[in-house]
């Protein structure tokens, strides 16, 4: 890393994660870092950078004025303490010249910053490498807001197999195509549904997979035979640009072997398809971090096949009547949407969903996923899944989450289901999935 580099911290991030400053004082023999704090923690950033002197300089400003302020912005970085990494990397199809990554901790967070010193410049240059790497026919794995993707060009047959090879996906299993712009639903489907366009314009770039009637143009392998076509246009400005960069339709299941939990960070698919793909772009941890809500337009009333953030609450005022496919809950029983499947997203270690984990508190080979604030201490690996029991922040972690302790050779894994509303419905309906076979 170039000495250069000027990490900008929050007081927060000092204050609550109980590494940051050692993390931080290790880092700051490579390079600066510094308190960045609004006015009214003046008191407490002068207290901090009296304490720690490797706390070189203070600054006091919001993200944007932060951004503007220094003359070097490709070689700073605000970090904060939900561990989201901030830095100047103008992109097209981006909201603001400034990217938030998101980070499951604060030393995959270093990681990034010594893996990409100066990602404003590094970026677009891989996503441009990348995107012409898909206009050949190669594979390239990628973040979305949900999870991360293995895409090719969704039109190019012999690309899509290559995808159900890696993956080792069965072909009965249709993928979902992807898209950084309305313009390239021509040649996808046909007899656009008004309904659709509203959700397009209402959710899109975003968490939604639409089934809608699919164009003769799209190979039968996407879509498993089906007359049926399944669309997204997510909302990571990295894959916005990489799909736009590449000029193609990207056809792209979960980034993981076929039954395998979903992979949140690059390192996950790494683990699992690195030898088989031809590139993954980093783009740190998936936000939402569970599959995108799945809606077909295509059956009497709107159906959700797979559940996912947005869902009844989110979709029934724009759409009157939404069904929910039987497969969503326990009893899962005909076959509409084949990820549906019974078993899936299914660690090696078994998951057991009990009402009660504090009972397992004394087993040193039990993990335990914890999705509420625990007071008993437990012998076995405990991973907070979500600490302030904030149920979109459990769905962010929720595979992460199950990687760590499937990593640990532990007897079995326990975790309680939450209550069955908002995104706490998909994260449920995984939880089963995950534990089902066993
Ligand atoms: O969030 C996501 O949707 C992620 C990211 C990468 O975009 N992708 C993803 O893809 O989860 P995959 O292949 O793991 O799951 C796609 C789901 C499967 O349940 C599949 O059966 C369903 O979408 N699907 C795809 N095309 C369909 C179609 N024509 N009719 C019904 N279901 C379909
Ligand atoms: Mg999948």
């Amino acid at each position: 890393m170039h000495n250069q580099n000027t990490i900008f911290v929050t007081p927060k991030l000092l204050a609550q994660q109980s590494n940051a400053l050692a993390s931080l004082t290790k880092l700051a023999q490579q390079c600066n870092v510094a308190l960045a704090y609004p006015n009214d923690a003046r008191d407490e950033a002068r207290l901090l950078c009296k304490a720690h002197p490797f706390l070189s300089s203070c600054l006091q400003a919001t993200e944007q004025a932060l951004f503007e302020s220094v003359a070097d912005k490709t070689g700073t970085f605000l970090l904060d303490e939900g561990i989201n990494l901030s830095f100047y990397c103008p992109l097209e199809l981006a909201t603001s010249s400034v990217i938030t990554l998101f980070f499951h901790t604060l030393s995959d967070a270093i990681a990034y910053i010594q893996a990409f010193p100066k990602p404003g410049e590094q970026l677009p240059k891989l996503i441009d490498a990348y995107a012409a790497l898909l206009a050949q026919g190669k594979l390239v794995a990628f973040p979305t807001e949900t999870v991360y993707g293995l895409g090719a060009d969704a039109l190019n047959e012999e690309a899509v197999q290559s995808i159900f090879a890696a993956k080792q996906r069965p072909f009965f299993d249709p993928l979902i195509v992807h898209i950084a712009g309305l313009d390239q639903l021509e040649g996808l489907v046909v007899d656009l549904d008004p309904r659709a366009k509203l959700l397009m314009d209402r959710f899109w770039p975003g968490p939604l997979t639409l089934i809608l009637k699919k164009h003769p143009s799209v190979p039968a392998i996407v879509t498993a035979n089906s007359q049926t076509v399944a669309i997204r246009m997510p909302s990571n400005p990295l894959a916005l640009n990489l799909i736009k960069a590449s000029g193609k339709a990207i056809a792209a299941p979960s980034a993981n072997r076929f039954g395998y939990t979903s992979p949140t960070t690059a390192l996950h698919v790494k683990e699992q398809l690195g030898e088989r793909i031809d590139a993954i772009l980093d783009g740190g941890a998936c936000t939402v971090g569970i599959e995108s809500t799945v809606l077909s337009l295509c059956t009497e009333v709107p159906t959700i096949l797979r559940p996912g953030k947005i869902g009844l609450k989110e979709l029934e005022p724009l759409l009157g009547e939404v069904k929910v496919s039987k497969q969503v809950g326990p009893t899962d029983t005909n076959l509409e949407s084949p990820g549906l499947l019974e078993s899936h997203y299914a660690p090696a270690t078994p998951l057991y969903l009990v009402d009660d984990v504090t009972l397992y508190k004394d087993q040193s080979d039990v993990g335990v996923l914890l999705f509420e604030k625990q007071r008993v201490p437990f012998k076995g690996p405990v991973v907070y899944v979500s600490e302030k029991e904030d149920a979109e922040e459990a769905a962010s972690r929720l595979y992460w989450a199950i990687r760590h302790l499937d990593s640990m050779n532990l007897r079995c894994m326990v975790g309680s289901l939450l209550p069955e509303e908002g995104i706490g419905v998909a994260i449920n309906n995984r939880l089963r999935k995950a534990s089902a076979k066993h």
